[in-house]
């Protein structure tokens, strides 16, 4: 089957289990009317993601890489009521962005926005003992995904679930020979999940925004 195939199987699983209400559609029109990147995680990957979180029975929740706050509020949703999701973005205008669609939304108090480099945040959070997160998602800076993994951990407890966009990039991560720092950075990572015993992981394929892709799974041990 070719990718034109693929797509379509991705819309009849979208049509069936992740229909976008008001909320998900308006703030993809928010990422469009506020000109920031089309990148975000699609439907399915969202549907997948509150999945990750009903099963972890999470009730701390990180999120490593905003944007406008589309995976942050499918994820949440998930959240039991006395639940918290932090969620670290680079870009403020992203952030004011974000922040306006949680207040719409409705998980404003549940949701918090750290705005800097995300390996800074960490340590100002490392700093601050803010950590112990049941779930955790990575879907930032590709090259820092490495060090991301070795920080997360320390975040993380037995039984902890960590999921990462982009892990397969249209086959990207099979030239072995590539220079590009995104695919190394994700090639990096991937052998790190691989080789860690500390954790056991997997990748699920998928179709994102750039086409085959996949999202790494983990648990930590
Ligand atoms: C792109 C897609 C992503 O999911 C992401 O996290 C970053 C970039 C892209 O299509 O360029
Ligand atoms: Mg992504």
């Amino acid at each position: 089957m070719n990718s034109k195939g693929f797509r379509k199987i991705y819309e009849y699983i979208h049509q069936l289990f992740s229909k976008e209400d008001e909320i998900l559609k308006s703030v993809n029109q928010s990422t469009i009317r506020n000109f920031l990147p089309q990148i975000g995680i699609r439907p399915n990957q969202g549907k997948f993601l509150q999945m990750l979180v009903m099963l972890s029975k999470a009730k701390n929740i990180l999120e490593i890489g905003t944007l406008a706050g589309y995976s942050a509020i499918w994820m949440a949703r998930a959240l039991p009521p006395d639940g918290k999701l932090i969620t670290i973005e680079l870009n403020p205008k992203h952030a004011k962005v974000a922040e306006k669609n949680f207040q719409s939304a409705g998980l404003a108090d549940k949701i918090k926005v750290r705005v800097g480099e995300a390996l800074e945040v960490l340590e100002e959070m490392e700093r601050e003992n803010i950590g112990d997160f049941d779930m955790i998602f990575i879907d930032a800076h590709k090259p820092d995904y490495p060090k991301y993994l070795e920080k997360v951990i320390k975040f993380s407890h037995s039984g902890t679930v960590i999921a990462a966009d982009n892990v397969i990039r249209r086959g990207e991560v099979l030239n072995k020979k590539s220079k590009v720092d995104r695919v190394v950075g994700i090639q990096k990572f991937n052998q790190m999940l691989s080789d860690r015993d500390d954790v056991i992981a997997t990748i699920i394929p998928n179709i994102s925004r750039s086409g085959f892709d996949g999202i790494a799974v983990v648990i930590v041990k």
